[in-house]
């Protein structure tokens, strides 16, 4: 089970970006035991819309209001498609056990598609990539169309899929018109949910007298935001200064922490320290110096039951950012995309004659579906 968790990273362009973005998160997985086969997640700016499991075989909206944006006949369509990228992806599964000649065992195959909107210049990004076993696989791009190989096993797979121009002129429709009205839909009618700004509350944690003290934040939204430690009110620490990175909570909100090496600022400097966060859409910055009676921590005796309170969120930190989440690695939102259109045709021999006619998979009626996700 270990094996198949993987961190959604949202990094952040930062507290004063206008940049929108919808994404969708394919996992198709054998052999894990009580995991479904196929999980999809859908987010628009790093809220989670909808759901789809293999188990469930249901696109499920997140919110009501979800619902109301899309109809239910939309997300109803969304199911089928849902349910038809199972198959798909089971197959390519399949294929690249071949490929890669392994005899079974856990492996994954995962797609992360979407668009990113600039509510400014209006610019829009589409982006579509693959994974396999926690490596890149392939990856669209849009404005060249065609697929970029990220592994020589894939090169195959670019072959066809360079070769289905339906397909491509497709992605085009979709990721420049299609996925960002459809996030704009979202956006509307759930304005007054993903347009607010929630406050995080503030902790300092440290696991000895030693160790960094970490600034955690939590609660917040959206995750425009930045911590940072500063000295003397104004300079920006850079020394002995781990930044982690910004993690969803299950309710929609977003955690991140910054760690500060203490090791060599003297006992009367603290003070001199404060933990900084910052956030689009409230003008003042929220703070916490650098103070031992304010630290809940394992190992001081007079924070009362402030051990157990780190022990906790400690814990709660890990299962947090470990549930729900699948994808591979570093990608910034911006920057890696995800696409998933899914119905491209499974691939394994160039010419399988088997395989169904890729036009007549994106008929009308599928790419309406293809929206939400899972
Ligand atoms: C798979 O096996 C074939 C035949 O033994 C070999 O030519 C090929 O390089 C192998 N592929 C991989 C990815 O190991
Ligand atoms: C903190 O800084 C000290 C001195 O530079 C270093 O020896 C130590 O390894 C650092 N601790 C961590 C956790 O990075």
């Amino acid at each position: 089970m270990n094996t198949f968790i993987f961190v959604f990273l949202l990094s952040t362009p930062g507290v004063t970006a206008v940049l929108h973005t919808m994404r969708y998160f394919y996992t198709a997985s054998s052999d894990v035991p009580n995991f479904p086969e196929f999980v999809g997640i859908g987010y628009v700016d790093g809220f989670v819309i909808g759901h789809y499991d293999s188990n469930t075989r249901r696109a499920v909206p997140k919110q009501d209001w979800v619902k109301d944006a899309l109809g239910e006949d939309y997300i109803e369509s969304l199911t089928a498609r849902a349910m038809d990228h199972q198959l798909r992806f089971k197959a390519h599964l399949e294929n690249l056990n071949q490929r890669f000649n392994q005899t079974g065992g856990v492996h994954t195959f995962q797609n992360m598609h979407g668009c990113d909107w600039d509510d400014e210049t209006g610019e829009v990004n589409g982006y579509d990539q693959y994974g396999y076993d926690g490596e890149d696989f392939i990856n669209l791009n849009l404005n060249e169309q065609i697929w970029i190989a990220a592994k020589q096993q894939a090169f195959i797979t670019k072959l066809n899929w360079d070769n289905d121009k339906a397909m491509m002129s497709y992605h085009k429709y979709y990721y420049t018109q299609e996925c960002p009205e459809v996030m704009k839909k979202i956006m509307n009618v759930g304005r007054s949910f993903m347009m607010r700004t929630d406050v995080p509350s503030i902790q300092l944690l440290q696991r000895t007298p030693s160790s960094p003290v970490t600034c955690h934040a939590t609660g917040f939204y959206p995750h425009y935001a930045e911590m940072f430690w500063r000295k003397d009110q104004e300079e920006k620490v850079l020394e002995g200064v781990d930044h982690g990175e910004i993690l969803p909570n299950h309710d929609g909100s977003f955690q991140m922490s910054v760690d500060l090496n203490i090791s060599l600022i003297r006992d009367e400097d603290w003070s001199r320290y404060d933990c900084v966060f910052q956030i689009k859409g409230v003008e003042e910055d929220l703070t916490v110096t650098l103070d031992k009676s304010v630290i809940l921590s394992n190992w001081r005796k007079s924070d009362g039951g402030g051990g157990v309170a780190a022990v906790v969120v400690v814990a709660v930190l890990v299962l947090v950012a470990v549930v729900g989440f699948v994808t591979w690695n570093k990608c910034s939102p911006a920057r890696c995309p995800s696409g998933f259109t899914g119905s491209h045709t499974s691939d394994t021999s160039s010419s399988s004659p088997g395989e169904s006619d890729p036009n007549k998979e994106t008929s009308e009626e599928q790419r309406e579906m293809r929206t939400l996700i899972s």
